[in-house]
């Protein structure tokens, strides 16, 4: 069944968890879309875990639109978001609905993501009358990270807790159909999820969210420079991949591969005639 904004609304209602993963390239998005998750998230942490960068900051509005064409692609049935890179909305409400258009028509994806919570409600309100579902990000939004300090949890103080639920409301009021919530405490996230009408996806956010979202590099082991503390190992896929490139470069040298059931025949009769 294809998720829609309307099919991830019924699951917050029927108390039916909705599953998000990040995703950045065809193969990827191919093999969770059959694995039935609901949605996928064409993040800009590909800025980190793709591209090497140390954070967020220098992704491109191509680099989003080069990597959501691809999940799109793999994408079936499930929900794609696309992330909208740092300075792609927060400069004016003409550069919000202007990107968010380009990540939707060029690289295919069914909504846009963007953090922040009343500062950017305006470019929220307009990109949803632009007729593109807005998925919003509040708590710990990484691409303000040299404002924030570094990557840390959020909302732990009364005020800042309190400034945490009215960011979600004013979200929720400007029109976005879902909101991430990051590395907040359990308890706070499960206040805020209780309190909105929206489905709240959480990471490092609790098990009272109405769904989770990870990235899939910190699940399957596949990125070592940073482990967040809410980041479940689900597979050592990082291990297996580097095993078979250690095989695989053993038995190259050694000239056990490739054996002949990897390769292609020619009549022996034209090798006799080469070599006359
Ligand atoms: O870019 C990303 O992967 C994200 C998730 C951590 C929510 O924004
Ligand atoms: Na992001």
């Amino acid at each position: 069944m294809k998720n829609t904004v309307a099919t991830l609304q019924a699951q917050k209602d029927n108390h039916d968890k909705i599953t998000m993963l990040t995703a950045y390239d065809y193969s990827t998005a191919k093999l969770m879309d059959e694995a039935g998750i609901n949605m996928l998230l064409v993040g800009d942490s590909l800025g980190m875990v793709m591209l090497g960068y140390e954070d967020t900051l220098p992704v491109t509005m191509e680099d989003m639109i080069h990597h959501t064409k691809a999940v799109s692609r793999g994408a079936k049935n499930a929900f794609v978001v696309g992330d909208m890179p740092f300075m792609s909305y927060q400069t004016s409400i003409y550069d919000a609905v202007y990107n968010a258009g380009r990540l939707m028509k060029e690289g295919r994806c069914h909504a846009v993501k963007l953090e922040g919570g009343m500062s950017v409600c305006p470019q929220i309100k307009a990109i949803v009358e632009a007729g593109i579902p807005v998925v919003g990000h509040i708590g710990l939004t990484p691409q303000s990270v040299n404002a924030l300090g570094g990557f840390k949890v959020q909302g732990k103080s009364e005020e800042a807790a309190r400034k945490l639920i009215e960011e979600a409301k004013a979200v929720e009021a400007a029109g976005a159909f879902s909101i991430v919530l990051e590395c907040v405490p359990a308890k706070l996230a499960e206040l805020i999820t209780a309190s909105l009408r929206i489905p709240i996806l959480g990471i490092g956010a609790g098990v009272h969210c109405d769904g989770q979202i990870l990235i899939y590099q910190d699940m399957l082991a596949l990125f070592s420079d940073f482990t967040p503390k809410f980041a479940k190992q689900f597979a050592n896929v990082g291990a297996l991949m580097k095993q078979a490139f250690a095989d695989y470069i053993k038995e190259t040298k050694e000239g056990a591969f490739p054996g002949p059931e990897h390769g292609f025949k020619i009549d022996d009769e034209v090798i006799e005639k080469l070599k006359q």
